[in-house]
């Protein structure tokens, strides 16, 4: 049964367009109604399951913007086609949660949302990093339990990070990002684990070092590593920010962890299923000197057992993203997409979005995946 709610914008719209979530912002809104869309946006907080989604799709539906909770995988893309479905958006940059070829299959131009995450989730990385090396929830609890009884020499005892090494597993745009903060603002070395070397990155870290060598200070320094598990034995701080795909799945297991530092950090606020989450549990409560800090989660929203246990691991429900600026600008960038292929424009290629949130956008959609397969044109090719 759909109990679902949903709210209908712009009723008398020519082309009808779901949303599986209310966005922030308004703005979202006006591009799509001004686009000529009628809007039906569901208000629960619920993550819908297929079957509702499936019965809000009907029978005539040109766009849906939907949410990472839901696999859009052959029979939404299947049932979106059948009505006409054009276009699908993601509120989100990842797009694990999406069968990419059964949408190309149907024609169906699938987008996400990058550009406006990148220094917001990096940020709740090193927010992160320094709860779980700063013991900030263990003492946040601590002091509400009433049990602070005066200031001790060996109370709440951390880990420095300043001058250490930081492993970053993925350098994309936020892996790259949360890696110049870590660098610029701690000190901290940078071993990086990625496909292809990121030149833009080591180049960052070495005019910063040679800026800190003109002062008189030791340089900081941005290396490649040969493999995954030289970088896991180097850090101090692992973070996470390699895409889920069957590659990088349970990346981080038992081996993996034994590799690292008796006293290291590992930090995940990029998709749960990349840490064996179980292995984490053991690990956790075999060496108390090891934390973990996790924005996302293997079986989420539930937790695996143990972990809400675990006095060494902090915790935060799925927040990389969850700044008003960085949600609001998602939602204009999946309406974007939505309205672009509606009116049959150009896909934008360019790595720099923040034109699309200005007042007059370009005439493209602002990231669509699949552009190439379906022979969308590139912007201004
Ligand atoms: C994304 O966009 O992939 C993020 O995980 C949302 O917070």
């Amino acid at each position: 049964m759909n109990r679902s709610e949903w709210k209908i914008h712009h009723a008398e719209g020519d082309h009808r367009i779901i949303v599986t979530k209310a966005l922030p912002g308004t703005r979202w809104l006006e591009i799509l109604t001004g686009a000529g869309c009628r809007v039906d946006v569901c208000t629960s907080e619920t993550a819908l399951k297929e079957g509702e989604i499936l019965q809000a799709v009907g029978r005539r539906c040109v766009g849906a913007i939907g949410q990472l909770t839901e696999t859009w995988g052959e029979a939404l893309f299947d049932a979106l086609s059948q009505a006409g479905g054009r276009v699908y958006s993601n509120y989100a940059v990842g797009i694990n949660n999406l069968d990419l070829e059964s949408a190309t299959k149907r024609a169906i131009a699938a987008g996400n949302t990058p550009g406006v995450l990148t220094e917001t989730t990096a940020e709740l990385t090193v927010a992160l990093t320094f709860a779980a090396a700063r013991r900030i929830v263990e003492g946040d609890r601590f002091m509400r339990e009433g049990r602070f009884e005066g200031w001790l020499p060996s109370l709440f005892l951390g880990e420095l990070l300043w001058r250490k090494t930081v492993g970053i597993i993925g350098a994309g745009r936020i892996g790259s990002a949360y890696a110049r903060m870590m660098a610029e603002g701690h000190k901290m070395d940078v071993i990086y684990f990625n496909r292809s070397p990121k030149p833009d990155l080591e180049q960052t870290v070495r005019d910063y070092g040679a800026y800190l060598a003109s002062q008189g200070e030791a340089p900081v320094t941005c290396r490649r590593a040969g493999t995954l598990e030289e970088l896991l034995k180097q850090s101090d701080v692992v973070s996470l920010h390699v895409v889920l795909d069957e590659s990088t799945r349970h990346m981080i297991g038992r081996e993996q962890l034994e590799l690292m530092k008796e006293n290291a950090i590992l930090v995940n606020a990029g998709r749960g299923p990349l840490v064996d989450e179980t292995a984490l549990v053991s690990h956790c409560r075999e060496h108390p000197g090891f934390k973990a800090a996790l924005d996302v989660f293997e079986d989420e929203p539930d937790l695996k057992p143990g972990l809400s246990d675990l006095f060494n691991l902090v915790m935060v429900p799925h927040i990389g993203s969850a700044t008003r600026w960085t949600r609001e600008g998602m939602a204009v960038l999946a309406a974007l997409n939505v309205t672009g292929m509606i009116r049959r424009m150009p896909a934008w290629n360019r790595p720099d979005i923040s034109p699309f949130l200005g007042v007059s956008p370009p005439k493209a959609a602002p990231s669509i995946v699949n552009a190439e397969p379906l022979g969308i044109p590139l912007y201004g090719e």
